[in-house]
């Protein structure tokens, strides 16, 4: 028996993935590329911006000759937009075929939601409320080596007003610190090489013992073996001193931080509900900055928010300019139905929204094309992570994420190798292996 995953949106999902891998694997399953020689095929969904929902809808379905050819086939969508109110029985009446439809908080239960399937022969719908538990016993299949994701928090409860994660992944729980640790020295030993700290908003993970996340990091980043540690996503409300100096203090720590700023507007930024300023956000960086000089920072972006001036929009393009990101995710905004921004006037004409975000993404690229040319005749130390068939080259990131591609005659994924940076083209860096 084969399964076969499609993955929707942010890191965290793509842990998921991985902990639906570990549930099939122990119900006998292996992994197949191929959806078509597939027994199961599960999907895991993403809400965060209309167009993930409706690539989602597409694909599903697609899938209906699938289910047509093959009797037996089993058909699952989880994940956030189906934790969204009203979507499962929208996908429901829209494609009777799904067998299993379960939410976020639901996803432990999947083994016994395949076994109902089985036996009932109709859709099988498991959406609850209530709070998934932060320890869930499940054995991830990992499929990111030589990275490991590790969750630190789940759920959110900032309720920026355009966002809708809070209402499907309900309210932030913070797993119990030795737990954390345990799991790490475990993938140290088993091998990885790079750990990720998940969470919606890291910086706000308390332990049961009162932990902080500066703390915990320390306590990981003090771990015996030879990895490196990265975290996502930092809040900049709860930007603090404790975590710049933990991030000094170890060389295990990347120095990159990813800050999604939102808007370089205070008005904006207040409609958003992001509680802090653009004074305060700069602020921050430059106290990074003096402490940390080479930590590179990253952000997100949102253009035209419900109300936002072309006045507006250009302090974000002086945002960019002033905070010098090494590079940004950008986003049109998305109206999410529940969420407060949703329900406010000033909805922007979809023309201006995409002339901003087309200026805004030409002003980042330029920036980080440039910051990426610096980086020519200088030699970087990459964490070795895939081969790309196409190019017929080994490719890694640098503590920054940024890609470092080389040729090497022998294998070299899981390895940290020094690259000597011969050209560099956007992002991605090419250069030969020592
Ligand atoms: N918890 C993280 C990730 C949230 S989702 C954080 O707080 O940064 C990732 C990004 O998607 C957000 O930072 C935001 O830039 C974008 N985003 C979220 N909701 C959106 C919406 N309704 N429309 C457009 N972009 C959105
Ligand atoms: Fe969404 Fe804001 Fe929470 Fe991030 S911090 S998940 S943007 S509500
Ligand atoms: Fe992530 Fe999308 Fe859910 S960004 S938390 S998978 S809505």
């Amino acid at each position: 028996m084969n399964y076969h995953i499609v993955t929707y949106g942010c890191q965290m999902n793509l842990h998921e993935s991985e902990k639906i891998a570990g549930i099939l694997k122990e119900k006998g399953y292996t992994e197949q590329s191929s959806m078509e020689e597939a027994d199961i095929i599960v999907f895991n969904t993403c809400c965060i911006r209309e167009n993930a929902e409706n690539h989602a809808f597409g694909n599903i379905g697609a899938l209906k000759r699938l289910k047509r050819e093959k009797k037996d086939l089993l058909i699952a969508v989880g994940g956030c937009m189906v934790q969204e109110e009203g979507k499962a029985n929208l996908l429901k009446e829209k494609f009777p075929f799904i067998d299993i439809l379960f939410g976020t908080h639901d996803l432990p239960g999947f083994g016994a939601l395949i076994d109902a399937a089985r036996a009932r022969k109709k859709t099988v719908i498991s959406i609850s409320d209530e709070r998934r538990e932060t320890e869930d016993g499940i054995s991830p299949v990992r499929t990111s080596y030589p990275n490991a994701w590790v969750n630190i928090t789940y759920g959110c409860n900032n309720f920026c007003s355009y966002c809708i994660v809070p209402y499907v992944r309900g309210r932030e729980r913070s797993r119990n610190a030795d737990r954390i640790l345990n799991e790490v020295a475990a993938l140290i030993k088993d091998g990885y090489k790079e750990i990720t700290l998940l969470g919606q908003n890291v910086d706000s993970y308390r332990g049961e013992d009162g932990t902080t996340f500066p703390q915990l990091l320390d306590r990981v980043a003090s771990l015996e073996g030879d990895f490196r540690v990265r975290f996502m996503t930092s809040h900049p409300k709860d930007f603090t001193e404790d975590l710049v100096a933990v991030m000094k203090k170890h060389r295990k720590i990347c120095k990159h931080l990813h800050l999604p700023v939102q808007s370089g507007n205070d008005r904006i930024l207040r409609l958003m509900n992001r509680r802090y300023t653009r004074e305060k956000y700069l602020a921050d960086l430059a106290a990074l900055r003096r402490e940390i000089p080479d930590c590179e920072v990253t952000t997100d972006l949102i253009v035209a928010f419900p109300t936002e001036t072309e006045e507006e929009f250009r302090d974000t393009l002086s945002l960019v300019e002033e905070a010098d990101f090494s590079s940004a995710f950008m986003f049109i905004y998305s109206p999410r139905k529940g969420t407060r921004a949703a329900e406010m006037e000033g909805r922007i004409p979809e023309e201006v929204a995409k002339d901003r975000i087309a200026r805004l993404i030409a002003l980042v690229n330029s920036k980080t094309r440039e910051k990426s040319a610096k980086y020519v005749g200088k030699t970087v130390e990459i964490l070795c992570e895939d081969f790309d068939e196409k190019k017929n080259m080994y490719l890694g990131r640098d503590e920054y994420g940024r890609m470092g591609y080389f040729r090497s005659e022998r294998n070299r994924i899981g390895e940290f190798v020094n690259l000597k940076i011969t050209e560099a083209n956007g992002i991605s860096l090419y250069g030969e292996a020592e």
